[in-house]
């Protein structure tokens, strides 16, 4: 797929499903680019003091998303950036279609039963699906969310490699559009 974008990226934004491996590939390709890496949701946390599930306890699904939406606006005005969004920040109507110029926005798409299963094994920390049947709550909002997922500009399937084979491929990409650009980099060729 291909952004459209002109100029050289200066910021990578993930988005996908909880379980589609956002953080652990922002971490990869962030060591590959030499950008830093920001996650929102540990902004949210760190800005706010408390956990995800403690906002959502406490103050309510609709706080939480307006402090994502904050944070989100902020973190993409870095350049030189690796980002991993939440798994709802791309549903609000628009928004990926608002990213600055010069954002690749890349989906890493998840089936219901791999996400459950990831996010299982990492603990009780995501409200949404902390239910009695987690995998049919996942297809659910997954049918809703990937309509808006889709206007990434590139789409990987997260479960067809490491997250360090995904961020390879995605530095492919970086580096074949800043090619056509005309960009050179300093660091890894
Ligand atoms: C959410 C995903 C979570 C976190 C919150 C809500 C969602 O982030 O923002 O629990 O709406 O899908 P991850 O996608 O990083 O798990």
């Amino acid at each position: 797929m291909e952004s459209g974008r002109t100029g050289p990226f200066e910021r990578v934004l993930l988005v996908g499903f909880m379980g589609s491996g956002k953080t652990s590939v922002g971490r990869a390709l962030s060591r590959l680019l030499g950008w830093p890496f920001r996650d929102f949701d540990e902004e949210i946390e760190a800005e706010t003091g408390r956990t995800i599930p403690e906002i959502f306890r406490g103050r309510g699904e609709s706080h939480f998303r307006r402090l994502e939406a904050r944070i989100g606006r902020r973190l993409l005005d870095h350049e030189r950036v690796v980002l991993a969004s939440g798994g709802g920040w791309a549903v609000a109507p628009g928004r990926l279609d608002a990213v600055p110029e010069g954002t690749l926005t890349v989906w890493l798409r998840v089936s219901a039963e791999e996400a459950v299963r990831r996010v299982r094994s990492e603990g009780p920390e995501r409200p949404l699906l902390d239910t009695e049947d987690p995998v049919a709550r996942a297809r659910e909002l997954l049918a809703e969310r990937e309509p808006s997922y889709q206007n990434a500009d590139f789409v990987l399937d997260s479960e067809s490699a490491s997250p360090d084979g995904l961020a390879r491929t995605i530095l492919k990409h970086i580096r074949v559009h800043d090619a056509e650009e005309g960009v050179s980099h300093a660091k890894n060729g």
